[in-house]
């Protein structure tokens, strides 16, 4: 029985918390593995919207296990919050949800020296949710974080902690930081959120091995996307964290040769938040005109999003680096009213054309898109479930996208209800979200 990852092909928010929401119907558990609570995936059922930060998705649907992999770093006081908004809406989570004691712990100083570091005059400030992420993951690289596995351990967590307080104390002096920072305030605070979490710890690794060794499916759910990968991303405008499929493996501690499918979302058009290059970006009454037509602001931290036409060279390129199997496309409607509509098909760099994805984000800065124009259909797409309903010019952009991009669609998303979607028949997606 297959396991998919399911992620996202351009900068994050293509709407992969519909998707997965969708897909794991046929999945019996659903595992993040990266990223932390800079995520923010919306997902609306009837009248009542929800959004996930760090807890899976999966957790709306009630039959489901949901797991935050070693790959993840959590916040536990976010991590709680999440949680008793959950439970509170009448959804369940103790019970349900597991911790890897293999992910790392943000603590409020993780924060402070993300405030220093993006306000630096001589760094350029990458604009990121200011949630104490890059940090945390650098202390985990410069190993030094601190595990779930030793927050809860009652023995180890006072003297791990006093080390790395150390450190952020010599930091905060050497920036000569006015606010004072209570580090032992935090200690008692973080020993009593430890009491709460304690019994969702545990080896997540081994749990979902042995799920899937019974025959169990895992769906593998990413945060962020790829062009914000720390290894394959437009750096060092990205995450500190690989959004990208091979970080399903090494987020969860299931081997690669243990999943089966990876279906990359994209958006019909682009958008991305924060610093960094953009090629296809338009700015002005027309990017203002995308912005307001996809409702294109942060779901974390409320940022206006910045919008731009579909980037061919930049899914051809997410494509290669996952190996997507299938593609979906999410907000479809939001073009209805375009015609033409522009698409990025190459890039020109210095008067020639250029197949690779630069490797600096200077060279993607100087990019010159080269754009085709496809006719717009005029005519309302949202709502449509079937894909003989599409008029024939919105099926002629999206076999344009499948055959630039090399990748098949096998979904579309014509708005944010479970059921404003469209299946094409035949799909390898088909295929796999069936477990072959
Ligand atoms: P960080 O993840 O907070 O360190 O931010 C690094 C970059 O990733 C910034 O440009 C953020 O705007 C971007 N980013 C982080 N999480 C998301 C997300 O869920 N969607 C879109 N952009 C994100």
């Amino acid at each position: 029985m297959s396991n998919i990852a399911v992620l996202g092909a351009q900068w994050g928010d293509e709407g992969k918390g519909k998707i997965v929401d969708l897909f794991c119907e046929r999945f019996d558990i659903v595992a993040r593995y990266q990223g932390g609570h800079n995520a923010g995936h919306t997902v609306r059922i009837g009248e009542r919207r929800f959004v996930l930060k760090l807890v899976p998705t999966g957790i709306l649907r009630p039959d489901k296990q949901v797991v935050i992999g070693n790959g993840v770093v959590v916040d536990p006081a976010a991590l709680l919050e999440e949680i008793r908004d959950l439970e509170h809406a009448g959804i369940r989570v103790h019970g349900r949800l597991a911790i890897s004691n293999r992910a790392h712990v943000i603590f409020p100083f993780h924060r402070m020296v993300e405030k220093i570091s993006e306000a630096r005059p001589d760094r350029v400030a990458i604009g990121t949710t200011s949630r104490g992420i890059g940090p945390c993951y650098e202390d985990k690289t410069g190993r030094r974080g601190i595990r779930m596995g030793d927050l809860v351990d009652r023995e180890s967590f006072p003297e791990l902690y006093r080390a790395l307080a150390e450190d952020k104390q010599i930091l905060a002096r050497a920036f000569q930081l006015k606010e004072t920072i209570d580090f032992d305030a935090i200690r008692r605070r973080y020993a009593e959120l430890a009491e709460c979490l304690r019994p969702m710890v545990c080896d997540t690794a081994a749990l979902l091995n042995r799920a899937i060794a019974s025959g169990r499916r895992v769906l593998f759910e990413g945060a962020q996307g790829t062009m914000l990968d720390i290894d394959h991303g437009t750096y060092p405008f990205v995450t500190s964290s690989n959004a990208t499929a091979g970080g399903a493996a090494t987020g969860t501690g299931v081997p690669p040769t243990r999943i089966h499918g990876v279906i990359g979302v994209s958006k019909a058009y682009t958008t991305r938040v924060g610093g960094g290059p953009f090629p296809t970006e338009v700015r002005g009454q027309e990017g203002d005109r995308l912005r307001e037509a996809g409702n294109e602001f942060g779901a974390v931290t409320g940022r206006p999003r910045r919008c731009g036409w579909f980037d061919v060279p930049v899914v051809r390129y997410t494509a290669m680096i996952n190996g997507f199997d299938s593609l979906v496309i999410t907000k479809l409607d939001v073009l209805d009213d375009l015609d033409p509509i522009p698409v990025c098909v190459a890039y020109r760099l210095n008067g020639r054309e250029i197949t690779d994805m630069p490797d600096t984000h200077r060279a993607l800065e100087a990019v010159e898109p080269v754009y085709e124009f496809l006719p717009g259909w005029r005519s309302t797409t949202s709502g449509l479930t079937r894909y003989e309903d599409l008029p024939s010019r919105a099926r002629q952009y999206l076999q344009f996208l499948a055959e630039r991009t090399g990748v098949e669609i096998g979904c579309i998303s014509t708005g944010p209800e479970r059921a404003q979607t469209i299946f094409v028949p035949g799909s390898k997606l088909e295929a796999l979200l069936a477990g072959a």
